[in-house]
């Protein structure tokens, strides 16, 4: 499992009027992209998400200012550092995650494959350490 989070290295068009990087569902990304929400405004002391989804997947880009995540399935540990507009994080289903060390000029856009549903999110850390053990044997 823990071979399929990743970083995926998005191309860069760049000319005299400075760049632009294309993500598209799909082609660049192993999922059409049925929400996009961003994160900003968090400070160094903050660490977010804290959760694992059973349906959905993620690209998350710092496309301003960096952040780390520490991803986990409840065996392994991994962080990464998201600092580039052109870096992108692939989350599949049920890896937990924490986002943290916002830099003050942080957004973390987080490009997702279903829509928002509270009910597909396992917010225990314990819980999810259950079912993911159950899983594995
Ligand atoms: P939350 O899941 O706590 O954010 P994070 O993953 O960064 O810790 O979500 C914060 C609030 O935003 C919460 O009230 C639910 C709402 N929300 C939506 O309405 N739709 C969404 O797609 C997301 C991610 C959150």
């Amino acid at each position: 499992m823990f071979k399929s989070v990743k970083l995926f290295e998005f191309k860069e068009f760049g000319d005299e009027r400075g760049k632009l990087t294309v993500i598209e569902g799909m082609r660049d990304i192993p999922f059409k992209i049925e929400r996009i929400f961003y994160i900003y405004d968090s400070d160094n002391s903050i660490i977010r998400g804290k959760h694992a989804n059973r349906e959905s997947e993620f690209i998350l880009v710092n496309i301003c200012g960096s952040s780390k995540v520490r991803v986990t399935d409840g065996f392994q540990e991994k962080i990464y550092t998201l600092d580039r507009p052109n870096l992108g994080l692939y989350i599949p289903k049920l890896i937990w995650k924490d986002m943290y060390d916002f830099s003050t000029n942080s957004i973390l856009i987080c490009l997702a494959s279903e829509k928002y549903n509270p009910n597909e999110y396992i917010r225990n850390y314990d819980e999810y350490l259950q079912e993911m053990k159950k899983i594995k044997c």
